[in-house]
């Protein structure tokens, strides 16, 4: 069996230090055991070294001396209030707890799942003791707190700066001495719920088939002007994935011919352009389609309806609904969402170096929206935030009757405060997330 040789929380002396390259303060820890007494377990090869680096563990065996864990396990201590692993998540259980359940039930490279992960101590522990993890919660605050720590502890394990959340940039190393480990392979799948601005990286392919799929519709292999049929008389054109754009009218100009080649006579034909947004120009020629129509293909005893159907519009979600009537009582089925909004952030200086801050006009812009966390960065580097400690979770807790009447638990609260170490030029970063799961940054640079 291997043990952690460190323990939590960052120390001043020897034990802080790095010992054989290996630096316990990158992963916020410190040796359990002074250098020297590290130097003798090594000589004696008590200490095992990861092949693909990372921190070092002691090797236990089975017949050595030592006190059996009990059925009752009450010598891990609660995370304490100042505890340097504190993230504020109310159920946040020890590391320590979950370092022993891991490492009694699992070895190295074996997967560790937690589908009530709140705060992410499990896939975290797991993460530093080689485990691959599958962790889930239904909390969009929890997956967001527990991707920060995994991002964190990932950069600090490897060495290397992530690009979550910034698509197609180039890692950067940070400023450690050596790569420590290889860098984790994070991915985070949304269900039901789904951050609009997600959909600017998924392939078209894969879009169209996702639509389809929400809509129940078959796809048409046959003709490539139409993406798919809802039924027999309703032909689908999906347009691009991008929220931000539009349909191309050549496109759309392409299905309209191919449904005029699908009429029948005496049956209406619904086709729809289902889209994130339309452009002026193809509502214009909409217009110009259902003229069309009415002069050329009623007088023939055929008809065609063609219009669009937004993603994100009631409709859409009326029509799924309608297909699966069994989410009917679930309003996290199937949403997409918009940023919310932060109409500025005010500055005010309250003593030396200390500096107030406030997120004003903020606000979710989501239909049923409302915000539920707000998080700052006081030392943000570009399209990296990294929440302080202190405002990992800010926000208010609505209890019993409070909360039936407000018709919510939580709501944020978007203030803060904080003593910069250095006098001089701050960017700071400020993120809010409603209650669907959306999230938008916004930040400011103050001179302190
Ligand atoms: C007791 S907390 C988990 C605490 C966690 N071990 C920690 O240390 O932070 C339970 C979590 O389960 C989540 N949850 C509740 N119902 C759920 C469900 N049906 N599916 C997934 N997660 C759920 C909650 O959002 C909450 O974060």
């Amino acid at each position: 069996m291997l043990a952690d040789l460190t323990g939590a929380g960052i120390r001043r002396g020897e034990t802080g230090k790095p010992w054989r390259g290996v630096d316990p303060t990158n992963w916020q820890r410190h040796w359990s055991r002074p250098p020297s007494e590290l130097d003798e377990l090594d000589r004696q090869g008590l200490i095992h070294w990861p092949e693909r680096g990372g921190m070092p563990r002691l090797k236990k065996f089975a017949h050595e001396d030592g006190q059996p864990v009990d059925s009752l396990w009450d010598d891990i201590p609660p995370v304490a209030s100042q505890s340097s692993e504190r993230l504020g998540y109310p159920t946040q259980k020890p590391e320590g707890l979950l370092e022993r359940i891991i490492g009694a039930s699992s070895n190295e490279g074996d997967i560790v799942a937690d589908f009530f992960c709140g705060g992410g101590v499990t896939p975290a522990v797991a993460q530093r003791l080689g485990r691959r993890w599958i962790a889930c919660d239904s909390s969009r605050i929890a997956v967001a707190v527990s991707l920060d720590r995994l991002v964190k502890l990932g950069e600090e394990q490897s060495g290397v700066l992530s690009n979550y959340g910034r698509a197609g940039s180039v890692q950067t190393r940070l400023d450690l001495p050596e790569t420590k480990a290889a860098v984790p392979d994070m991915r985070v799948h949304y269900v039901g719920v789904y951050p609009m601005d997600r959909f600017k990286a998924v392939d078209q392919t894969q879009f169209t088939a996702f639509i389809l799929k929400c809509l129940a519709a078959q796809a048409d292999t046959s003709d490539s002007a139409i993406s798919g049929w809802r039924a027999a008389r309703e032909p689908l054109l999906i347009g691009p994935a991008d929220p931000d754009a539009a349909p191309d009218p050549r496109h759309v100009q392409a299905f309209f011919e191919a449904c005029l080649r699908h009429l029948q006579p005496n049956v209406r034909t619904i086709a729809r352009v289902v889209c994130w947004r339309a452009s002026p120009e193809l509502i214009k020629y909409r217009s110009t389609l259902h003229d069309y129509v009415r002069r050329n293909v009623q007088p023939r005893g055929a008809d065609l309806d063609i219009d669009f159907l937004f993603i994100d519009s009631e409709e859409f979600r009326a029509r799924i609904r309608a297909k699966y009537p069994d989410t009917e009582d679930n309003e996290f089925f199937l949403r997409f969402t918009k940023e919310p909004v932060i109409g500025e952030i005010v500055a005010t200086k309250v003593g030396p170096r200390r500096v107030r801050f406030e997120a004003r006009d903020a606000a979710s812009t989501n239909a049923g929206g409302y915000l539920v966390n707000c998080q700052w960065d006081f030392h943000y580097q570009r399209g990296h935030f990294a929440a302080d400690k202190d405002y990992i979770l800010s926000r208010s807790e609505f209890k019993g009757k409070e909360a039936k009447v407000a018709g919510r638990k939580f709501e944020a609260v978007l203030e803060a405060e904080h003593t910069f170490d250095r006098a001089g030029e701050h960017v700071v970063a400020c993120r809010v997330q409603d209650n669907l799961g959306a999230e938008a940054v916004r930040t400011l640079v103050v001179e302190v």
